[in-house]
């Protein structure tokens, strides 16, 4: 199984002036616990990662540390991260049928997760992790003049309501086909199930990790350390 890894952000909503992706966990860059996941997992055979230039050092440091006996490709960013998936999609290797697709900041995923989506994207054309929302979600409507106290709109069934996650999972042809529609039709997404759902394909779910957050503020840096803690007493 392919695996491209979207490592190209900024960072803005951690408040930094670098990549969230090289800040540190337990002594450790984010992007290090997240390639360590990949690298245990028994089904991923490469991996992709796809940057800016100028963390590039950075993550080639990382991935020298870890010494992976997988192929470790590095793949230019775009400006967003539809962009850069697009990338990461034309960098992969000929005759590449099907490719996980995890962001970098989901660095608490574990090796199982990896594993078990990839197993069940043998049987599907496109899936993705998610976990029940635990939360009321509300629709807002800011359209009315609302300001700082917008209104709520409506309230959605709760019980059909799932929060998504990545890994996500697909054929690789259909997602480049879906990639190339969503740019003639100037869709903006903010993950690739959604290309997949504008196309009117099937996307089916994995059971995600309660645990699988993504760093992206300083208070999920604070929440992910204690797990990690949790999970490796040793260190
Ligand atoms: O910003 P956010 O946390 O939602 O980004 C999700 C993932 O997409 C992150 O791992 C980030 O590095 C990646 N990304 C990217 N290219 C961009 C923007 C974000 O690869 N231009």
């Amino acid at each position: 199984m392919y695996l491209l890894i979207p490592a190209a952000g900024s960072g803005k909503r951690m408040g930094g002036d670098r990549n969230k992706l090289l800040l540190t966990l337990l002594d450790q860059p984010v992007l290090w616990w997240t390639l360590k996941a990949a690298i245990a997992s028994d089904a991923i055979e490469w991996i992709g990662i796809i940057c800016q230039p100028v963390d590039r050092p950075d993550f080639e440091e990382i991935v020298g540390i870890l010494n992976s006996p997988k192929p470790v490709a590095f793949i230019q960013g775009g400006d967003t991260r539809q962009e850069s998936v697009y990338n990461g999609l034309q960098a992969l290797p000929d005759g590449a049928q099907r490719v996980l697709i995890h962001d970098g900041a989901r660095c608490l995923a574990t090796a199982e997760l990896f594993d078990r989506c990839a197993s069940v994207l043998q049987g599907c054309a496109g899936l993705i992790a998610a976990v029940p929302v635990k939360d009321t979600i509300k629709v807002v409507d800011s359209s009315n003049g609302g300001g700082d106290r917008p209104e709520v709109a409506s309230t959605p069934d709760r019980s059909k309501l799932w929060a998504a996650q990545t890994p996500q999972g697909f054929e690789v042809a259909t997602l480049k086909d879906a990639h190339a529609r969503g740019i003639r039709e100037k869709w903006t997404v903010t993950d690739d199930a959604a290309l997949f759902e504008k196309c009117g394909l099937s996307v089916r779910i994995v059971e995600g990790e309660e645990a699988n957050l993504k760093v992206t503020t300083p208070q999920d840096l604070a929440i992910a350390e204690f797990i990690l803690r949790q999970r490796h007493p040793e260190i």
